[in-house]
């Protein structure tokens, strides 16, 4: 696999090395780029061939749809069928949130490759806010599919590092742009007639989509019932699993701090002191515990800690395995307010629903 480093798109060096992996692209190989979510693992979204070969790159299961990656609004065209009518609440969040963290399930144009929307009728459509990403797209002249660019289960890739260690030997070519920006995945959202719905929470929030959509916004039923199948078939797999087991407390400081405590004591009594504890949480919490952890992180106490969660989460817990970490334990945020709900969701899944609210 060739590595590119490219953290300025101004640059003519740069400039000539995106349009290397665009070619390469375009002619059905597959490239790995930055985004402002996470890195995704993009190939030509009308060649079957290529989108097949990111579904074996991933071991990813063959009836998980794949999300496409335009660089301008005009580009709608190459994604949707050609009588297809924007609707106004379409038109408003695109020209909100786009390039931005949403993903719109639309209907697909025959031209798209089949494997991109296994069984489906529709298919999802983001604009990308990163320079290097819409780069890509627009010197290769077709839209790109692009998962998340890690192994199929594994915690998606928010630094080119965790892209190489997955995908080594199995792609061409990888974009080095940086960590990315904002560390979990695009919002996936439905607009229907009278409503719309998440199928997926990510970097634009519900309220937010409320307010510029002007029309009642739901979640799926599967977030609410745990039981009812999810719209978006990527949900149903176990996702996002480090594998260390991982326990999660939402409340109030010194509650949380208190809870691992115990919960460290309890662990360390049962395995004889031979457990190898992470903890990620604010500053205010990790001086309250008393037992001495293997790993920690925390956020500069200056800065928003439920951003700062989202945009480290993938890559800690990454990193704790590599040290051998058996239990990590985090301090959760509020699902109500911001990015809360995409990472909360996300610890959801990393602990299989080992969530505590306090
Ligand atoms: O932020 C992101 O969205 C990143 C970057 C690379 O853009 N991409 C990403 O792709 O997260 P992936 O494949 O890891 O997740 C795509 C999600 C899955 O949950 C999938 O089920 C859902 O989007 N999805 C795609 N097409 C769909 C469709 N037609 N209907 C319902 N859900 C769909
Ligand atoms: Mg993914």
């Amino acid at each position: 696999m060739e590595i590119w480093k490219v953290s300025e798109k101004s640059h003519p060096l740069t400039q000539q090395v995106i349009q290397v992996a665009a070619t390469r692209l375009k002619q059905g190989e597959l490239i790995a780029f930055p985004t402002e979510t996470v890195y995704g693992l993009g190939a030509n979204a009308f060649d079957e061939q290529a989108i097949q070969a990111i579904f074996q790159a991933k071991g990813r299961p063959s009836d998980n749809p794949l999300i496409v990656h335009i660089a301008e609004s005009t580009q709608l065209e190459w994604v949707v069928p050609s009588d297809y009518q924007i609707s106004l609440g379409m038109k408003r969040a695109m020209s909100h949130f786009w390039p931005g963290p949403l993903t719109f399930i639309v209907p697909v144009n025959p031209r798209i490759a089949k494997s991109v929307h296994p069984n489906l009728a529709t298919v999802g459509v983001r604009m990308p806010n990163h320079p290097i990403a819409r780069a890509l797209i627009q010197l290769a002249q077709c839209p790109v599919a692009a998962p998340s660019a890690n192994l199929s289960g594994k915690p998606s890739p928010t630094t080119a590092q965790d892209v190489l260690e997955d995908m080594d030997q199995r792609i061409a070519g990888l974009l080095d742009g940086g960590p990315c920006e904002i560390g979990v995945e695009s919002t996936v959202v439905e607009i229907l007639d009278t409503h719309a719905v998440i199928y997926r929470p990510g970097g634009v929030t519900l309220a937010q989509l409320e307010r510029v959509l002007k029309m009642p916004v739901e979640l799926d039923a599967h977030f609410i019932t745990q039981t009812a199948t999810p719209k978006a078939p990527g949900m149903k797999y176990r996702h996002y699993a480090p594998r260390a087991q991982v326990e999660v407390w939402w409340g109030a400081e010194t509650a949380v701090a208190e809870r691992m405590n115990r919960r460290a004591k309890e662990l360390q009594q049962k395995e004889n002191g031979q457990r190898l504890i992470a903890v990620m949480g604010t500053e205010e919490i990790v001086k309250q515990l008393d037992f001495s952890n293997h790993a920690q992180w925390m956020p500069n106490a200056s800065t928003h800690y439920a951003e700062e969660l989202a945009k480290a989460l993938y890559h800690q817990l990454r990193h704790f395995d590599h040290l051998g970490i058996q239990h990590i334990f985090i301090m959760g945020v509020d699902p109500q307010i911001g990015i809360g709900l995409a990472v909360m969701n996300r610890l959801q899944k990393a602990s299989s629903g080992n969530v505590h609210f306090i």
